[in-house]
């Protein structure tokens, strides 16, 4: 029998109905990402994250700390500054060689347009021959030229030649050139990993698909220093390591893939990068990119900077410039994935519902706490219980309309689970704990509530399948 094909699969499954648009609407309508500066009508391809965003956000930031940091012994953490000197950029090779090739419409509608993003579109890979056309318009396209993705502002009050300061367009680089502090004060050797999450701009020609590529951004990176024999060997662990990272934390497995990038379109420091790609509404496109830099960055900043930037192993004396495997992912980027993974829409009794079937640890908010009716003392008794879970974990009481509502609302900004106080409340001191994904309702007393759910936070979830 012939195998079936990614489409067959899903269709088989249960269809995906999640939308890029559909995501972009749920996170206006519920307060996670707006459009920046939106009363002025807006900011090309920049957002700000609302109250549940942070939350999520802040998730996705806290559970790379707890997979990098809190459970390795491998890994100390860093946060350098976002501008640097600016001869880091000359040693990194990003004012030479950090362009994109751009290429304007000489047509009707002008546009900018990335030649390289427009010949595997058209023409079904980067480096084919053949005429390519703006897509807008049809019109014919200029030659290209090498477009530095690099954000240029001067640093102190006047803009002379030699002030020149870039916002950095990775945090990688804040991390080499702390190579040596790292060494001498966290008492580490290779191998060995420094961690960060921080802020990278770029001046990216064709940004868009939501928070998928943006000229703000925030990146979750890891250099990890070995020895250079260690290398491959350390390449294949952390792709292990950190698809695992992405299915534990619920995204389905057949949704990533491992792509090893072609030698035509290695950035100029790696030997060898394979990109985690996730199933995005647009199709498979990179999440992450875990690269095996060599030695590149460590020489080019001992030559720039005169520094000997070196492992020096004090039981014999031998010293090695260590290899470097570079997991380097986004958080904007992940937490899309997780939004769009999580998306589901199903009909319970005639109506309409729309969840996020996040996984409780990187929902905004674990537990809502709703009162049936707004009388007969329960707000008050929901009011209770709440001022109670909230010290355990994220915490939210509701009171207002219709209890369908409440539940609506928490289902589409992924609440794992409600508790609902009702008339029998009042009686026994028991209440309705609803699950999100089965809509399963139990009774339970409110003396085991928060210990329930905290069992229920610290227990594996994967899920719901198939959907
Ligand atoms: N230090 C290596 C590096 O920066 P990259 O592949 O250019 O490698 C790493 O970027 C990750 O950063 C990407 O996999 C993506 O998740 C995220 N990223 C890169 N450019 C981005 C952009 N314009 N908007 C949002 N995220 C971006």
């Amino acid at each position: 029998m012939a195998e079936a094909t990614g489409e067959q699969q899903q269709t088989e499954r249960g269809a995906d109905v999640v939308t890029l648009e559909k995501v972009v609407a749920l996170c206006k309508r519920r307060g996670f990402i707006f459009q920046s500066s939106e009363i002025y009508g807006g900011l090309g391809s920049t957002y700000d994250y609302g109250h549940y965003g942070v939350l999520l956000k802040n998730n996705v930031k806290a559970e790379w700390w707890r997979a990098v940091i809190q459970e390795r012994d491998d890994m100390v953490a860093l946060d350098a500054a976002i501008l640097m000197h600016p001869k880091t950029w000359e040693a990194s090779g990003h004012l030479e060689g950090f362009t994109d090739p751009l290429v304007q419409c000489l047509g009707e509608c002008r546009k900018r347009w990335r030649e390289d993003h427009l010949r595997s579109e058209q023409l079904g890979a980067e480096g084919a021959e053949g005429e390519i056309r703006c897509p807008e318009c049809g019109g014919e396209l200029s030659e290209p030229m090498n477009f530095n993705l690099m954000f240029e502002t001067h640093m102190g009050p006047t803009r002379e030649s030699g002030s020149e300061v870039y916002l950095r367009p990775e945090t990688a680089q804040g991390i080499f050139v702390n190579f040596k502090n790292v060494l001498q004060f966290a008492r580490k050797k290779p191998p060995f990993g420094i961690a960060q999450i921080g802020k990278a701009f770029r001046n990216e020609i064709t940004p868009g698909n939501f928070i998928f590529r943006t000229r703000e951004f925030e990146q979750m990176e890891i250099e990890f220093f070995v020895p250079p024999e260690e290398a491959p060997k350390w390449h294949e662990q952390w792709m292990e390591d950190r698809m695992r990272w992405y299915t534990d934390l619920g995204i389905r497995p057949d949704h990533l893939q491992l792509r090893e990038h072609g030698a035509d379109e290695l950035s100029h420091y790696s030997s060898a990068t394979s990109d985690i790609e996730y199933r995005f509404p647009m199709g498979f496109s990179e999440l992450e990119g875990i690269a095996n830099r060599g030695d590149f960055d460590l020489k080019q900043h001992a030559k720039f900077s005169g520094e000997k930037l070196e492992y020096v192993d004090s039981s014999d004396g031998s010293r090695y410039v260590p290899h470097v495997i570079e997991p380097s992912a986004g958080a904007d980027r992940a937490t899309l994935a997780f939004m769009v993974d999580a998306y589901d829409e199903e009909e319970v009794e005639g109506r309409e519902r729309v969840l996020l079937r996040l996984h409780p640890r990187l929902a905004p908010v674990k537990v809502a706490v709703l009162p049936l009716v707004n009388k007969d003392g329960q707000p008050e008794k929901a009011r209770e219980i709440y001022e109670d879970l909230r010290k355990r974990m994220p915490a939210e009481y509701d009171a207002g309309g219709s209890i369908g509502k409440r539940y609506r609302r928490q289902d589409e900004i992924g609440t794992p689970w409600g508790v609902t106080v009702d008339h029998q409340t009042m009686e026994d001191d028991t209440v309705t704990l609803r699950d999100r994904d089965s809509l399963d309702q139990s009774r339970i007393a409110v003396g085991e509530l928060g210990e329930e759910l905290e069992r229920r936070l610290a227990a594996p979830w994967s899920s719901p399948q198939p959907r």
